[in-house]
C-alpha cells in the first residue's frame, strides 16, 4: 500500500503570518472538502487532518502515516453544533467535562453515530471528540464544514511532531500541505477519556490530569501502565486505541527514574558500563540532573537538555524534539532523566518517556 502512496504527493508548505491568515486557511479548507490532507498546529502537538466523514479522505491519513488499520481516529471539532449528528446518549457527565476543559487538550470518547464512517472509528462503535484550543484548527474544521479526522502528523510509531519541521520530516511527499504555526504550546498529545464506560477510564495522561477530571465528575479510572495507577488499583483490561505501541526512537531508551541524585548516580554508571561495552551514548536530561555531571563529560556525549524540573510544562513542550533530535544522531543508547514530578502534566511526561523506553530502571 505505502509503495504506490509513498513520497508522490507535493506537499505545500503553508507559513501563517497575521496578513496570510485568511487567504491559507480558506485554502487548506478546499484541499479538506476535496478529500485532501493537511497538517496544522494544535496546542497539543501537529495534527494531520482530513474530512472524518469522508472515507477515501480518512484512508489517505493512514497511508500517509502508515497507520495500523484499526487504530481510531478521533476527530476535531469547532463548536458543539454538530455534536449531536457525530455521537449519541452523551452522558451529561461529558457535557460537564466539555465546560470545564473545551477547547483545549481532552479527548472525549462518546458513542459514535452512524454518520461517522468505520474507517474513522477502526470500526469501534465509539468516537473520540476534541475541541482545540488553536484557532488553525478550529477555523479550518469551521470553513471546510466538516470535523476533522486528526491524528498526530507524525508517521506511525515515530514521536509525536511538536514543530512544523517534524511533520514535513515524516510526511513529504505523502499529504497535500502542512499548516507552519509555530511550535505546540503542550507538546504532548491531549488526555483521552472513555466516557462510554462507568466509571470513565483515562486511556491516556495528557495537561488535564486526573485530579482535574475527577474535581469536575468524580472518579475515574486510570488504564495506562501498572506502576503508573494508583498504588492497590486494579488495572481495566487494555481497551482499543492502546493496543498500539508510540514512540519508539531507533535507539534503544533507557529511563531512569527516582529521586533525582539517585538518578544522577544511576545514569552516571550506566554511562560507564555502555561506553566500555564501546556504544554510542546520548543523554536526555533535565537541566538539575545536567548539573550533577561535570561539563567535558557532557560534552563528550550528544546531550539534549529538556529544561527544569522545577514545571513540567518546558520538558513536556521539548520531549518530543529531544527524541527526535537525539534519534537523528546514530546512537546505541539514549540515557532519559525520569526524576520528573509524577503529577498532572508531569505524569504525562513521564507516561511518554515510559512508552519510548525499552528498558527501566527504578532507583
Ligand atoms: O492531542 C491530540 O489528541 C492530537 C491532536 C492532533 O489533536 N491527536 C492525537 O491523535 O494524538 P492520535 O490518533 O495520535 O491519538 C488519539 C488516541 C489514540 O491512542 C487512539 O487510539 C485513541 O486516542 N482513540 C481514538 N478514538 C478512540 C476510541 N473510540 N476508543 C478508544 N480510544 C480511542
Ligand atoms: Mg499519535
Amino acid at each position: 500500500m505505502q509503495a504506490e502512496n509513498g513520497n508522490k504527493t507535493k506537499t505545500r508548505l503553508f507559513r501563517v503570518s497575521e496578513e496570510n491568515f485568511d487567504a491559507i486557511l480558506d485554502e487548506a479548507a478546499a484541499i479538506i472538502r476535496r478529500g485532501g490532507t493537511v497538517a496544522f498546529p494544535t496546542e497539543t502537538v501537529y495534527g494531520l487532518g482530513a474530512d472524518g466523514l469522508n472515507p477515501d479522505a480518512v484512508r489517505k491519513i493512514f497511508e500517509a502515516k502508515e497507520r495500523p488499520p484499526g487504530n481510531p481516529l478521533s476527530l476535531l471539532v469547532h463548536s458543539r453544533e454538530d455534536l449531536g449528528k457525530i455521537a449519541k446518549n452523551i452522558p451529561e457527565k461529558a457535557f460537564r467535562l466539555m465546560d470545564a476543559f473545551w477547547p483545549g487538550p481532552l479527548t472525549i470518547v462518546l458513542e459514535k453515530n452512524d454518520l461517522v464512517p468505520e474507517i474513522t472509528s477502526g470500526n469501534l462503535t465509539s468516537i473520540g471528540l476534541r475541541m482545540p484550543d488553536h484557532r488553525i484548527p478550529l477555523e479550518l474544521v469551521k470553513r471546510a464544514g466538516t470535523p476533522l479526522a486528526a491524528p498526530s502528523a507524525n508517521l506511525s510509531g515515530k514521536p509525536s511532531p511538536s514543530l512544523a519541521s517534524h511533520v514535513l520530516a515524516d510526511l513529504t511527499g505523502r499529504i497535500d500541505a502542512v499548516i507552519d504555526g509555530g511550535g505546540a504550546a503542550i507538546g504532548l498529545e491531549s488526555t483521552v477519556i472513555d466516557m462510554t464506560v462507568e466509571p470513565p477510564v483515562v486511556l491516556r495522561p495528557g495537561a488535564v490530569g486526573i485530579d482535574e477530571l475527577e474535581r469536575v465528575i468524580g472518579k475515574v479510572r486510570p488504564a495506562y501502565g501498572e506502576s503508573e495507577a494508583r498504588a492497590g488499583e486494579a488495572m481495566p483490561e487494555k481497551k482499543a486505541g492502546q493496543k498500539y505501541s508510540h514512540y519508539a526512537p531507533d535507539a534503544q531508551v533507557v529511563l531512569v527514574e527516582g529521586e533525582i541524585r539517585k538518578v544522577s548516580e544511576k545514569i552516571d554508571a550506566l554511562l560507564e558500563n555502555y561506553l566500555r561495552e564501546g556504544k554510542k551514548v546520548g543523554l536526555l536530561l533535565s537541566d538539575e540532573t545536567a548539573g550533577f555531571f561535570a561539563s567535558e563529560r557532557l560534552s563528550a556525549h550528544e546531550c539534549f537538555l529538556l529544561g527544569s524540573r522545577k514545571g513540567p510544562e518546558e520538558a513536556a513542550r521539548r520531549l518530543f524534539e529531544g527524541l527526535r533530535v537525539l534519534d537523528a544522531k546514530g546512537l546505541d543508547v539514549i540515557l532519559a532523566d525520569g526524576s520528573f514530578n509524577p503529577s498532572g502534566l508531569g505524569a504525562a511526561l513521564l507516561n511518554r518517556l515510559r512508552e519510548a523506553a525499552s528498558v527501566r530502571h527504578a532507583v
